[in-house]
């Protein structure tokens, strides 16, 4: 039984595992192979916050591997109305054998994990998006065909999914390097982790960033739960912060554009390059339903 509720949590050839479990799986589903070993496992889905990749692919994935899946958006369930997180983990506990949350604050998935006895995945909160990166880096292995020495540039806010891709990608042996504004950096604790570790490199120079990048990556301005924040992120972030033609143009030509979604075309990302890369980026959200397929198996045992 096995919690994945940050990165930092795991080994790094746990990483290496998952990513290379993920494609394993993908190759079963195409060829057509079933894989089940999750059968009579049901997981519940807690969700305070939208979602449409990791809802979808969790559940997907969940029917694929045998098992059953029932959502809880937290407004249904009495989490909503202020029961604790310690009784609900108490309580769900008795029913699942396997929960999914996204939320705000990491300290309540970390509660749900420790007040309960069955294995919690993050599905996202403000401070992490695990499951999105696994799926990233197992893109970026696919289209390059490994990840160690491989340059990756993040562009934009440092948000959770900086934060987390910033922990995979070191775990992963590649070169990480971020152009984010002053006041919106990473977290400090995963700042310390990859600067320790000596792939990490900070810059507000989003050319500086993207020189010689393999892979470029870029996420919204303004994330879930910062909606009264937009108007004043975008002028911070406006015609600079954004993978466009210009920018693309010192990354290296092969290089692959990745994106979590959903974007906001014409700011984090242009029209055009979104387009160009439609491909990758949507192998991407693809990629979601093997590698949580992967950390679904993870948490009961399998992998
Ligand atoms: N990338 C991602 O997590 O998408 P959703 O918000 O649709 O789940
Ligand atoms: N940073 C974004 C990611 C969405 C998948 C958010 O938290 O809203």
């Amino acid at each position: 039984m096995k919690d994945f509720l940050k990165l930092q949590d795991l080994q790094d050839n746990e990483v290496s595992s998952l990513i290379d479990f993920a494609i394993e799986l993908k190759k079963k589903k195409k060829d057509g192979i079933a894989y089940e070993p999750l059968k009579g496992k049901v997981m519940g889905m807690i969700f305070s916050k939208s979602s449409t990749r990791t809802r979808v692919s969790f559940e997907r994935g969940m029917i694929d591997l045998g098992g059953n899946a029932i959502f809880l958006n937290q407004n249904d369930i009495q989490l909503g109305r202020g029961e604790s997180i310690k009784d609900t983990a108490r309580v769900l506990e008795r029913y699942l054998d396997l929960i999914m949350i996204r939320t705000f604050k990491q300290s309540d998935v970390d509660d749900l994990a420790k007040f309960g006895s069955i294995p919690v995945i993050n599905g996202l909160t403000d401070y992490a998006h695990p499951t999105q990166i696994i799926a990233d880096l197992q893109t970026v292995k696919e289209h390059k065909g490994g990840l160690k020495g491989l340059k990756i540039a993040y562009i934009g806010d440092g948000n959770n999914v900086c934060n987390s891709l910033i922990v995979g990608a070191v775990k992963c042996g590649a070169e990480i390097s971020i152009a984010c504004p002053a006041g919106f950096l990473p977290d400090k604790d995963v700042l310390a982790y990859g600067l320790s570790k000596k792939l990490l490199t900070v810059t507000e120079d989003t050319f500086e960033a993207a020189t010689d990048a393999d892979v470029l990556y870029t996420d919204v301005w303004a994330s879930m739960g910062q909606e009264s924040e937009r108007l004043a992120r975008a002028k911070v972030f406006a015609g600079k912060y954004q993978i466009n033609k210009c920018l693309m143009s010192v990354a290296h030509k092969d290089a692959i554009v990745l994106h979590c979604l959903p974007a906001h075309k014409g700011e984090e990302i242009t029209e055009d390059i979104f387009e160009k890369h439609a491909v990758t980026i949507f192998d991407e959200a693809e990629n979601r339903l093997h590698a949580h397929k992967a950390i679904m198996c993870r948490a009961i045992d399998i992998l």
